[in-house]
């Protein structure tokens, strides 16, 4: 089969491991038979720097018109000091509204091999196994009215955190399909003894749990769900939760992988999907070869099985990466101390090799 993929390759180390993981999908190609076609677009910091917007049109009107979307990290200093609104991240928000991406799976799982990188004790994330399910067009991140108002010391800052049902409803409902593949249950995270646009998030999961009885239903506040998430990892399944605290959330929980250069995602709800690594584009190592591929790669497995069907191909990449695991290959930020590490390139090949 043909498929039809923009490629956005970002910021900082985003077109390196964007290198490694456009190479791993032409093996599958070669193996399984399928062509892969690449479209390259501009947004983020490059496009602000050549057209002077995060997400010109026509990249916007290329990903729409894609098979499906492979993203890189996008922003660094170098676009620190412009406006809010203006920024790279702007233009990663535009990208997931203008696709419809109310979805944002990102799944953790610790392979075995890695149990000793984590700077958590083996025995309590051994078997860890979770999918977080972050909702991704609304809350806070996108919430009327914002801005800077103000001057000298009357400024402030306003932001406003919005859920409506059906937004809750359709995400939650999600969570709750997902868990039916797993080990059916699902855990939602919000804040509903502070906040009302969380009262109402936690009222509707409870009505949305109500219509699948087969599956074990939790709440949980955030605050707790931080501190079980390092106390108990093992404890969840399927965890739903708001856009921000989602955000959070999977930064922590990327540790009990040991690395959040071990954390894919897959973005999903509208027409055509998104990979991409949850990490962002660390311009601290960029160009030095130090970057981890691996949650990029994970992502095209993602893509692989989300949006092109081809679930032989993934579980392929996927077992490719427990491979050259096992056999000891490490990037820097996987290495012990004393270990050797390999660099961005030499895991991409060893990763190919293994796809057969
Ligand atoms: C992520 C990132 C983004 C987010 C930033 C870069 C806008 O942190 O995908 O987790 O906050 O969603
Ligand atoms: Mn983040």
């Amino acid at each position: 089969m043909n498929f039809h993929i923009v490629v956005l390759a970002g910021d900082g180390i985003g077109p390196e491991i964007c290198e490694e993981s456009k190479k791993v999908l032409n093996r599958v190609g070669e193996v399984f038979g399928h062509k892969f076609e690449y479209e390259p677009q501009d947004a983020g910091g490059i496009a602000i720097d050549k057209y002077d917007t995060p997400l010109p049109d026509h990249t916007l009107k290329a990903c729409q018109a894609a098979d499906a979307v492979l993203k890189a990290p996008m922003g660094g200093p170098k676009w620190d000091k412009i406006e809010n609104k203006k920024r790279p991240e702007a233009g990663i928000l535009g990208l997931r509204k203008g696709l419809d991406l109310y979805a944002n799976l990102r799944p953790v799982r610790l392979f075995n091999a890695l149990k000793q990188a984590s700077t958590l004790k083996p025995e309590v994330i051994d078997g860890v196994d979770m999918l977080i399910a972050r909702e991704l067009i609304s809350g806070i991140y996108f919430g009327e009215p914002r801005g800077i108002h103000g001057e000298g010391k009357d400024r402030y800052g306003v932001n406003t955190e919005i859920y409506r049902a059906p937004e809750v409803e359709r995400i939650v409902g999600l969570a709750f399909e997902l868990a039916k593949l797993r080990r059916k249950k699902v855990t939602s995270v919000d804040k509903f003894n502070v906040l009302e646009s969380s009262r109402l998030w936690h009222d509707v999961a409870e009505e949305v749990s109500k219509k699948h009885p087969d599956v074990a239903f939790e709440h949980q506040i955030v605050d707790n769900a931080a501190m079980q998430l390092i106390l108990q990892p093992r404890q969840f399944d399927v965890l739903v939760t708001t856009n921000m605290f989602g955000d959070i959330l999977s930064d922590e929980a990327s540790m009990l992988t040991g690395s959040l250069g071990m954390l894919p995602s897959a973005s999903l709800g509208g027409k055509v999907g998104l990979y991409e690594p949850s990490h962002g584009s660390a311009p601290d190592i960029a160009g030095t070869g130090k970057a981890n591929p691996l949650a990029m790669i994970l992502s095209v497995a993602m893509m692989l099985q989300y949006s092109f069907k081809l679930l032989k191909e993934a579980e392929a990449v996927e077992k490719a990466v427990e491979k050259v695991l096992n056999d000891g290959f490490r990037t820097a930020d996987l290495a012990k101390k004393g270990e050797k590490a390999v660099s961005c390139r030499e895991m991409g090949d060893a990763v190919v090799k293994e796809i057969r």
